[in-house]
């Protein structure tokens, strides 16, 4: 399978990578266009735009690791992805070598056939930072080879932005799991964008969503959950290890999630004085993974407990607004009132 418009170069982009083999379904036959870039105009943009999005970019520009990426998505049984199609919709980009591939298209190049795949959809955004050096594109993989989505089959101001109709378009109409590791100053957007599109997904965003009023609807909903790893390590765009307190999250199954452990559910009289403290309405809060076993009341946890399953062991969130206690006066750290199900 080739680009079906005619104006391509011939692409090895594996070649002499030690992870893509001769057996990787799509390294023989890989094409790309011509890279152009398109006017402001044509992309919808002013400059003004221009200069709004520059505000945003270094908190965007954080990129994942392969390792992490290997980490989280190693833990799941391999039969989520069988005959499926994922879509990889932030920046994933595919190029030459690892540099100028997200890690994300990285790790489903590779376990292609061992995960089954029926498809691997990654499209690469054309922002002010372009560390995989792409521009707007898209890239189809199949069992039989690889295609760029071509020139033609994309409107003129594709921009790869995930909220742009052929995106939606490839979400709600071919995308079976959603894969990727979104804007920060998007995240909201984007989670409202992939949790209502009713598809499966596995991305990372910020530790501190459990806890911010514009998420904790889907934590109480169980429309989303942590996945199994914290990711605190990325890349940024001069390609330095940076530092970043995420999280993976998802709506695939979760088994025997190993952060249980950090969970400590004991009854009350059991949790170290320093542990406990009640804020000045009298309501209980709770550290470091220190959870009643026998309070009936609501009680305030920290986003830790959230990440580590407290939601999975017979507690359930109480309202969906941001917690902030008070004590004498003084404000402290936001939380999220969680409380023993009942029956
Ligand atoms: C946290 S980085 C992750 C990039 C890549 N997915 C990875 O995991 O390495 C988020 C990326 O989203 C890109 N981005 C910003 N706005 C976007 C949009 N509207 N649609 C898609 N991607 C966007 C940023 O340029 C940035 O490269």
């Amino acid at each position: 399978m080739g680009c079906d418009d005619g104006t391509v170069a011939m692409l090895l982009p594996y070649q002499g990578h030690p992870e893509i083999t001769d057996e990787t379904p799509l390294a023989k036959s890989i094409v790309k266009e011509p890279k152009t870039t398109p006017a402001l105009r044509e992309r919808g943009m002013t400059f003004k735009k221009v200069m709004d999005r520059a505000k945003r970019i270094d908190n965007d520009e954080f990129y994942t690791r392969y390792e992490d990426v290997e980490k989280e998505l190693s833990m799941y049984d391999k039969r989520v992805w069988e005959n499926k199609t994922v879509f990889c919709n932030c920046d994933d980009a595919v190029g030459k070598d690892e540099n100028s591939t997200s890690a994300f298209a990285m790790y489903f190049i590779k376990h292609f056939k061992t995960l089954k795949l029926k498809k691997l959809i990654c499209t690469h955004y054309s922002g002010q930072v372009d560390l995989f050096g792409q521009g707007a594109a898209g890239y189809i993989f199949t069992k039989t080879g690889f295609k760029a989505i071509g020139k033609y089959e994309r409107p003129k101001d594709y921009n790869g932005s995930f909220d742009h109709p052929l995106s939606i378009e490839i979400l709600e109409n071919e995308a079976d799991i959603v894969c990727t590791n979104p804007p920060f100053s998007r995240a909201i957007d984007y989670w409202k964008l992939i949790i209502d599109s009713g598809k499966k997904f596995l991305i990372i965003s910020n530790i501190t969503n459990a806890i911010n009023t514009s998420y904790i609807h889907y934590f109480k909903k169980k429309k989303v959950w942590p996945g199994y790893n914290r990711v605190d390590n990325y890349i940024n765009s001069k390609r330095e290890l940076v530092r970043a307190a995420g999280s993976w999250y998802t709506n695939l199954k979760i088994k025997n999630r190993d952060r249980h452990r950090l969970l400590k559910i004991v009854p009350l009289k059991q949790i170290p004085d320093k542990y406990i403290k009640y804020d000045d309405s009298g309501t209980l809060l709770v550290d470091q993974g220190y959870i009643p076993s026998n309070y009936s009341k609501p009680f305030a946890v920290s986003a830790r407990a959230i990440l580590n399953g407290v939601l999975e062991k017979g507690f359930e969130i109480v309202q969906e607004n941001r917690y902030t206690p008070y004590i004498d006066g003084e404000e402290k750290f936001a939380r999220v009132l969680i409380r023993k199900q009942k029956g």
